[in-house]
């Protein structure tokens, strides 16, 4: 098989990459990056990968080029953490240095401990695009060899409805003494995950596809990054589907994150779906991973950032950051999502505001002005049409969230937020997102937001909805002002922190 010059170039090899990037990273400033979100040392960084516990830490990896703020042929960066919230880089993992690997890199994949060993499975595409699932493991964590037969899932077990060019990021897990991979794909009509069972790793058997093939009406996308994990006797499956239609109310997005509560039926690959889920209603959140944490706690990350939009950092050397990691359970059979404890660790400077009612007014509170921050608050809706609170406040710059009395949502707004950030592909709506979520019997509605520089973090009522955005705010807008229009509200229980993690 001929290399293609560009791979010439590059050599595709793991030192070449670490030495870049041991080269280069320092010459990055890190002074307007966000701080408690985890970005590239330098270069392009997408989907989470191989999130999983060895050696007493918290290991990430993901989509990597280092040696450049765009996309092409993927490295696995990798990083640890004790605490999900501060990490240390790691070098650079697996190199596209196999010919079943070596033209669009390797792609997404998951990890497992197991006999002292962690491996990852991840998909390797070649210089023709094909896609195959591979292994590797690693003695120390640190150090990967792939394993001399791969591919483990080769493009030949592949039934053929699906197309072998659309077929990648194996989820691996283990259920008793069998091992399973769910692995994204499509057909014509629409995205599909299917199921492999092994003994070993190695040898692989297709057991089935977990949908009908009609989910999502006609959506032509892949159902991208398949994960699953257990909680209260359920399967919560996610995924990541391109161009998933919108139902008028959720999956805006050009291409949304999904969840699923059900059961996977792991004789025939079937999914009995319980119900349907929009896991992040902001712009930027797409390929969660979760792991369990050693105490039992369900922990998610995923990329914030999205597909065919502008990436207005890439002029600062990189691109892509990870959410602020999230703490699942299930309540009422949906969704509950909340901020890793540990950021709480990371608190400074606390500033509690005394309860205060605005009647169609807007007040700016300096003590909580700036932009690595966590600011919670309660809103007694009363009779304001429009409630909500602004942050990265500057001369004509601000991002506005708010509830919608008519609307029964709340809305984040970035639309006047400095830079708009666009994209490709005509979406309806570049400015503002809405989630639908109601007061509490008392008309109270809960906010915890996290500002990082370049992003927010909102959540809602206690994690019933959440939504990721980035910002370009104009330089030095760091005011935080409440307001309400067409009527009274109150405002209860604001305190914010700042938050710096080095
Ligand atoms: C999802 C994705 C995956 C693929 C990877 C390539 O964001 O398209 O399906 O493995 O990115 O970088």
């Amino acid at each position: 098989m001929k290399r293609t010059e560009r791979a010439e170039a590059l050599s595709y090899t793991l030192s070449l990459a670490n030495e870049y990037v041991r080269e280069h990273a320092p010459l990055s400033d890190r002074s307007k990056r966000p701080s408690f979100h985890l970005t590239p040392e330098i270069g392009w960084m997408n989907d989470p990968n191989g999130f999983c516990s060895f050696g007493g830490k918290y290991h990430l990896f993901w989509q990597y080029n280092p040696f450049e703020a765009k996309w092409n042929s993927m490295y696995w960066g990798h990083a640890a953490t004790v605490d999900f919230v501060k990490w240390e880089y790691l070098p650079v993992a697996l190199a596209p240095d196999k010919p079943y690997d070596w033209g669009y890199g390797c792609f997404s994949g998951s990890a497992r401990a197991e006999n002292g060993n962690l491996y990852v499975m991840y998909t390797g595409v070649d210089e023709d695009a094909v896609q195959q699932q591979c292994l590797a493991y690693s003695r120390d964590g640190v150090h990967f060899e792939k394993y001399e037969r791969n591919p483990v899932i080769p493009s030949s077990k592949l039934p053929e409805i699906y197309p072998i060019k659309e077929f990648r990021d194996p989820f691996l897990f283990r259920r008793g003494d069998r091992y399973y991979a769910l692995v994204g794909t499509k057909t014509e009509l629409c995205g599909n995950i299917l199921l492999y069972r092994s003994k070993d790793m190695k040898r692989w058997k297709f057991v089935g596809a977990l949908f009908g093939g009609e989910e999502g009406g006609l959506n032509k996308g892949v159902y991208e990054c398949p994960t699953m994990f257990e909680a209260d006797g359920k399967d919560v499956l996610m995924y990541s589907a391109q161009f998933l239609p919108s139902d008028g109310k959720r999956f805006v997005n050009i291409h949304s994150s999904v969840y699923l509560v059900g059961k996977l039926d792991l004789a025939s690959g079937k999914f009995n779906v319980d119900y349907m889920g929009e896991t992040d209603g902001g712009f930027d959140f797409y390929a969660p991973q979760t792991i369990a944490a050693a105490d039992g706690r369900v922990i998610m990350t995923a990329w914030m950032q999205m597909w065919d939009r502008d990436y207005v950092t890439a002029p600062d050397g990189y691109v892509g950051s990870m959410i602020l990691p999230r703490e699942l359970s299930l309540k009422n059979g949906q969704l509950y999502q909340r901020p890793v404890r540990e950021i709480e660790l990371y608190r400074k400077n606390e500033r509690r505001v005394s309860d205060f009612v605005l009647d169609d007014e807007e007040n700016e509170i300096s003590a909580l002005s700036g932009t690595r921050k966590e600011i919670s608050f309660g809103i007694d809706t009363g009779t304001a049409e429009r409630v909500g609170i602004r942050a990265f406040v500057g001369e004509g710059c601000a991002l506005s969230i708010y509830y919608d009395r008519k609307k029964g949502t709340v809305t984040l707004d970035r639309g006047g937020c400095g830079k708009l950030i666009r994209g490709a592909f005509p979406e309806t709506d570049f400015a503002a997102r809405s989630v639908h979520v109601a007061p509490d019997g008392n008309g109270v509605l809960s906010f915890r937001l996290f500002l990082d520089c370049t992003g927010a973090e909102l959540y809602v009522n206690d994690g019933a909805a959440v939504m990721a955005a980035n910002v370009c705010p104009d330089r030095g807008a760091e005011g935080v002002s409440f307001f309400a229009e067409g009527g009274s509200a109150r405002f209860c229980n604001v305190v914010g922190y700042e938050i710096e993690v080095k």
